[in-house]
């Protein structure tokens, strides 16, 4: 493996406490988003977010993840439809009565208007193993957790630029792979949804743990 020069980002105390503290109430601004107006976001915008994404540490680099994303309106009418079926299974036909009574803060509804409003959906994909170019079976390691830093920093990227998003994880996701086409390998992960928020709007009263809940320190 050939080695290449790297110079690292500049470090001043005072100025990284300034930033870190800024990035602290601007990432506390961030809440999960279940309204969106019908603005649209300039695909520069998402793919940014995604080179963003696609720039995250991965187990051995195997970059196991792919992210689609989806503006148009019949794909994302259809992606609706199909989760709202799936939401009738899980609230309705084969209810897990725990995972609904835990979901009750949320005040959760079947019906996902978002996801045909909002102006992207962004669907999150990752896979075990790759065949190379030549057929050999590479392992990704860890690829499951990697992709969840990357989409960490997806969403992270997306707030930044001002547009809100929501995780969404329908039980089951296979009809929206199936319906884009992806090749089985890959293991549905999440559905971002990204979206211009209108100016206010309502969203569950929650609490964030402290530091001190989080967190242990050893000096
Ligand atoms: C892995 C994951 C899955 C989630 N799935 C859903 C979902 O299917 N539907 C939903 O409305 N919110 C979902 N959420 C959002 C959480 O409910 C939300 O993050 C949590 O209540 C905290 O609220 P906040 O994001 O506003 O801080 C999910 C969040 C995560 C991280």
């Amino acid at each position: 493996m050939s080695l290449q020069k790297y110079t690292k980002n500049t470090y001043q105390e005072q100025q990284a406490i300034e930033t870190s503290q800024k990035l602290l109430s601007l990432y506390r601004k961030r809440r999960s988003t279940r309204f969106f107006t019908d603005q649209k976001i300039d695909q520069k915008i998402i793919n940014n977010a995604i080179a963003t994404a696609g720039s995250a540490p991965s187990g051995a680099n195997r970059q196991p993840w792919l992210f689609c994303s989806v503006s148009c309106p019949q794909l994302k009418k259809q992606i609706r439809q199909l989760s709202e079926a799936e939401e009738e299974n899980f609230y309705v036909k084969k209810p897990n009565k725990q995972w609904v009574k835990d979901l009750e803060f949320l005040h959760p509804k079947k019906e996902k208007p978002y996801l045909e409003y909002a102006s992207h959906l962004i669907l999150v994909f990752y896979k075990n193993q790759t065949i190379t170019d030549e057929q050999e079976i590479q392992k990704n390691y860890y690829a499951k957790e990697s992709t969840g830093i990357a989409t960490g920093m997806l969403i992270s990227a997306l707030h930044l630029s001002g547009v809100s998003t929501l995780t969404y994880t329908p039980r089951r996701m296979k009809f929206i792979q199936e319906l884009l086409e992806i090749d089985k390998s890959y293991i549905p992960f999440m559905l971002v949804v990204a979206g211009i928020a209108p100016e206010e709007f309502d969203v569950p009263m929650i609490k964030k743990k402290d530091l001190e809940q989080i967190s242990k320190h050893y000096h």
